[in-house]
C-alpha cells in the first residue's frame, strides 16, 4: 500500500475523554490517552497511520468530519452516546464519503435497550462492540482491506 493511502482518522465522541473514570466492567481501565497509544500500535502493525480527534461537542465533531474528505483514507469512530441519536453525525459521515467503521468498547447489544440502536447503520461498513481495545484493531484491519480493495 502506498504511504499516501494509509491515513486513518480515529474519532472519539462524547465522554470518551473520561475513560479511566467510567465503569470498568463496561469500559476497562485504560484512559483515552492509553487507549490511543494502543490503537497507534495496532495501526503500525497494519502499516496504517492513525491520527486522533476527540471532543465533547457535537458541532465540533461534525465540523471535524466535514474536513476529512480528501485528507484521510478512512475513519474509525466511537461517538459514545451520540451513536444512538445523532442524525447530524450520520449525515456528516455520509458527506465525508469515506470508508468508516464504528467501534464500542462495551457490548452495546447486551446493555440498556436505548444503546442497541445505532444511527450509523448504513453509513459504516462495519461495527465492533464488546471487544474492548481489540475492537479498534478489528476496525483498522477491516478498513485496510477496504482501502486496498479500492
Ligand atoms: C460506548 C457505548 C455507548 O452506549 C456509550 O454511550 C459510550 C461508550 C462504548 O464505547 O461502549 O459512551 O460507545
Amino acid at each position: 500500500m502506498s504511504a499516501s493511502h494509509n491515513r486513518v482518522e480515529v474519532l472519539h465522541g462524547v465522554n470518551l475523554d473520561m475513560l479511566g473514570s467510567r465503569p470498568s466492567e463496561h469500559y476497562g481501565e485504560l484512559t483515552l490517552e492509553e487507549l490511543e497509544v494502543q490503537i497507534k500500535r495496532y495501526a503500525r502493525e497494519l502499516d496504517l497511520e492513525a491520527r486522533f480527534f476527540d471532543t465533547n461537542h457535537e458541532g465540533e465533531f461534525v465540523e471535524h468530519v466535514h474536513r476529512l474528505h480528501g485528507m484521510v483514507d478512512a475513519i474509525v469512530l466511537n461517538p459514545g452516546a451520540w451513536t444512538h441519536y445523532s442524525w447530524a453525525i450520520r449525515d456528516a459521515l455520509e458527506i465525508a464519503d469515506l470508508p468508516a467503521v464504528e467501534v464500542h468498547l462495551s457490548d452495546v447489544g447486551s446493555r440498556e435497550e436505548w444503546r442497541r440502536h445505532s444511527v450509523l447503520e448504513g453509513v459504516v461498513i462495519g461495527a465492533f462492540s464488546g471487544k474492548g481495545p481489540e475492537g479498534y484493531r478489528d476496525a483498522l484491519a477491516m478498513l485496510k482491506e477496504a482501502i486496498e480493495g479500492g
